[in-house]
């Protein structure tokens, strides 16, 4: 059941030309301001000519045509809106979701934001949003119900979906929510950022499950946050993607102390509307058909969508409808380029090696694809939530069904075909299959063990372990490979690896996230070096615990000084690199990208997304191949701000080198970047003090020679 809350403005936006497509190319051959502030940053904000418009039509309307307007109808669409024919206003088509359009066909299943977030690499994420955006358009989609921008951010790594997010950093997360918005909405594309807010956990279950393997007994958990802990942490995706000028938002399951999110009128009115000044529209999200209990009642009007439209995409509108283009390139390069090495010995990238043995089910194909997916609603075993085959999305509303799977093993066997190298199989991971496992292990140079962990909708995790005893199938290869073993990991959160990384044979560790469809030509690239690796980890394990406040994820190990086994940001090449000279250099660059603006309260004069300091590093490559290194800069406040963690994220860059080259990169901090929220004065503030600036290769990795102090002065 659904419903679209508040006004319907939307629809009137010149910003989102509904049937307007732009013409192909990727965003980063335009600038910003040719792209958006001529057209459509008039006034202040995207919505000014929308609302004037609105407001002169809505008058005309009739109570049953309002109504009609802002409640779903049946129609082609997975959720369609009624229109008002008598004005010429179309009714919308809605459709699932962040890695492609759902429940149907002919369709690119791209890497999940999780993954695509780990390339840190802001035109790839961008070039990515437009692409996903014109397919939904082109299948006839006018509002996808993505990205999701924050809800969940990542604040407990048992989370079930945070695959579908990006990163628990509310620096990254929030600028890669606004390149997405704008990216997807560049198509004329209507985006409904997810699921505002504080959606950190999935319901807690304790009734048995159903014939079905359904739950039962399902209560919303209460996020009970503070005015900081929401302004500093949770919030700034939001925000990134109303100042993209997102045209919807959708609330979330959860409960903000004590009542519904989707009730929440300091959420929804005080903040969103008001604080933000967000001015389109609210959805509420829908019941999972299988999911039973206590969910927050619907406030308006409801709509039964178990007439949705079927699997096989019979109703659904542009069926058939191929637009896909090269995309299936585009996201092999996205998916390589997010690939983590976390760990190598050399036996990376692959040389001079001719006996290859491949094991684990996670190479092979998955024994369904079209007209299914890996779904919450058709998962192989529901009880078991695992996934036969290739892990390439996670489940429920987030997957997109893949046309085709480029199963790893098949990718490895054409590769190697052509390098006369031989490949021995055992696509199995359980014990009866040990004694196979021990004698191709034996015969092999090289071991490729493919583990992985499948995450669905509706499930939070029980450890923070792998599927299927993915550890004791990549013990059992160690013990007998005759060469080293490489591990690669499809996984769409945080594990635990330590039984297993230190053991001597274990040479390599990839970390492929949720690659999607593209997944066996992509981990090819980076196991024969086609592509360097140059993705960086970013989540490591916090211990999340009620009232942590700000410190989640690598700020709970900074403030508790425990190392993790890879830090937030550690990620390793085929090349390595040194950086020199860190400056800081204040100049003032007026809020350059801002496509709707805020209300959001501040001190000083110049605008909050205003830029005030510029920070260069020269980043040097000093090793034998070409490669790309992301340079990052962290920040920590003036000690007179006593609940901070040790330091943030405050920029990241990636920067392409040859051997031998040095490049500058650049860091632009946004007087936002630089402020705190002031719980009494209600407002965003520079506090005073000295300022630490730090860059390096990871968090953990910030040398104290690329250390820069700073005093800012409140009054700007
Ligand atoms: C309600 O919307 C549907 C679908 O767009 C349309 O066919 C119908 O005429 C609308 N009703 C009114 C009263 O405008
Ligand atoms: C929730 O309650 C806390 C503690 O009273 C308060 O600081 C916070 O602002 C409230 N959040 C919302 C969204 O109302
Ligand atoms: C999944 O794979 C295992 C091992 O190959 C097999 O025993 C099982 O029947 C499969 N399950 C489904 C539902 O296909
Ligand atoms: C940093 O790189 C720039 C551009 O290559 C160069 O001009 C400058 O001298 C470098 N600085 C240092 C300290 O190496
Ligand atoms: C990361 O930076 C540290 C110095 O802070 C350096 O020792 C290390 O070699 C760098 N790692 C890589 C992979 O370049
Ligand atoms: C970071 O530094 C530590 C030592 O402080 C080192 O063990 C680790 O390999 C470094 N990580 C990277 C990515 O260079």
């Amino acid at each position: 059941m659904w419903s679209l809350v508040h006004n319907a403005l939307l629809l009137l936006s010149p910003s989102i030309p509904s049937n307007h497509l732009l013409p192909a190319g990727e965003p980063s051959h335009l600038q910003p301001s040719q792209r958006y502030h001529d057209t459509f940053l008039t006034d202040g904000g995207s919505w000014h000519t929308a609302l004037e418009k609105a407001q002169n039509v809505v008058v005309k309307m009739t109570l049953e045509e309002k109504v009609n307007l802002t409640t779903a109808v049946t129609g082609p669409c997975q959720a369609n809106s009624g229109g008002v024919p008598r004005l010429g206003i179309p009714g919308l088509c809605f459709n699932d979701g962040p890695t492609g359009p759902r429940y149907t066909d002919f369709i690119t299943q791209w890497p999940s934001a999780f993954t695509v977030a780990a390339s840190f690499d802001r035109d790839l994420v961008e070039a990515r949003a437009v692409r996903i955006g014109k397919e939904f358009r082109g299948k006839g989609i006018n509002v996808e119900l993505g990205p999701v921008t924050g809800g969940p951010l990542g604040r407990s790594p048992y989370a079930g979906r945070n695959w579908e997010a990006f990163t628990p950093d509310p620096y990254l997360s929030s600028t890669l929510s606004f390149l997405t918005v704008r990216g997807m909405q560049s198509s004329g594309l209507i985006t409904c950022a997810k699921h505002y807010i504080l959606y950190e956990q999935e319901p807690v279950c304790d009734g048995p499950l159903d014939n079905e393997g359904g739950r039962t007994g399902c209560r919303d958990v209460s996020s009970e946050v503070d005015d900081k802990t929401m302004r500093e942490l949770y919030l700034p995706s939001f925000a990134e993607t109303v100042r993209a000028g997102t045209g919807a938002i959708m609330c979330s399951y959860n409960k903000i102390n004590g009542t519904a999110a989707c009730e929440s009128d300091d959420a929804l009115n005080r903040i969103l509307k008001d604080e933000l000044g967000f001015k389109g529209l609210i959805l509420t999200p829908w019941y999972a058909s299988k999911q039973n209990g206590d969910y927050p009642k619907v406030n308006y009007q409801k709509y039964d969508l178990s007439d949705r439209v079927d699997v096989n995409g019979k109703v659904f509108r542009n069926e058939h409808v191929d637009n896909r283009g090269d995309n299936h390139l585009f996201a092999r390069k996205v998916a390589a380029e997010s690939t983590v090495l976390l760990k190598n010995s050399g036996v990376l990238p692959l040389k001079g090696v001719r006996r290859i043995g491949v094991f684990g089910s996670d190479a092979d194909y998955p024994p369904t694809l079209s007209g299914c997916g890996p779904d919450l609603f058709c998962m192989v075993e529901s009880k078991r939530r695992y996934w036969n085959g290739t892990v390439t999305i996670g489940g429920g509303s987030g997957a997109a069904y893949a046309d085709y799977i480029a199963a790893p093993i098949e990718a490895i066997s054409w590769r190697a075909r052509q390098e006369r190298i031989r490949v021995d199989q055992v696509l199995h991971d359980d014990s009866a299959h040990y004694g196979a496992m021990s004698w191709v292990a034996y015969q092999s140079e090289v071991c490729i063990v493919f583990v992985s962990l499948f995450l669905v909708e509706g499930w939070d995790r029980e450890h923070l372990r792998l599927d299927k005893e993915g550890e004791e199938l990549i013990k059992h290869v160690e013990k007998h490979c005759s060469g080293e073993v490489v591990v690669v990991l499809h996984a769409g959160g945080q594990l635990i690896v330590e039984d297993w990384i230190d053991l001597p044979k274990i040479g390599a560790v990839l970390f492929a996230g949720y690659p999607g469809q593209e997944t066996g030509n992509a981990i090819v690239d980076i196991l024969w070096g086609d592509v360097n690796p140059s993705a960086k980890g970013k989540g490591s394990y916090p211990k999340a615990f009620f009232g942590e406040r700000l410190a989640i994820d690598y700020k709970w190990y900074d403030q508790h000084n425990i190392t993790p086994r890879f830090e937030f940001g550690h990620g390793l090449s085929y090349t390595t690199f040194e950086m020199s000279s860190l400056n800081i250099e204040e100049k003032w660059i007026e809020d350059p990208d801002t496509i709707q603006k805020t209300n959001e309260a501040y001190d000083g004069h110049h605008g909050l997304y205003d830029i005030l300091y510029v920070a260069r590093v020269n980043v040097t490559n000093t090793g034998k191949v070409l490669g790309a290194e992301v340079a990052q800069l962290y920040m920590t406040y003036p000690s007179s701000e006593k609940d901070q963690p040790p330091k943030h994220l405050r920029g990241y860059s990636k920067v392409y080198l040859y051997p031998g080259q040095t490049g500058v990169v650049e860091f632009h901090l946004r007087k936002k970047d630089l402020s705190v929220w002031d719980v009494k004065r209600q407002k965003w503030v520079i506090p005073t003090g000295k300022f630490i600036f730090r860059a390096g290769n990871s968090s953990a990795n910030t040398s104290l020679d690329l250390e820069a102090e700073l005093r800012i002065d409140s009054v700007h």
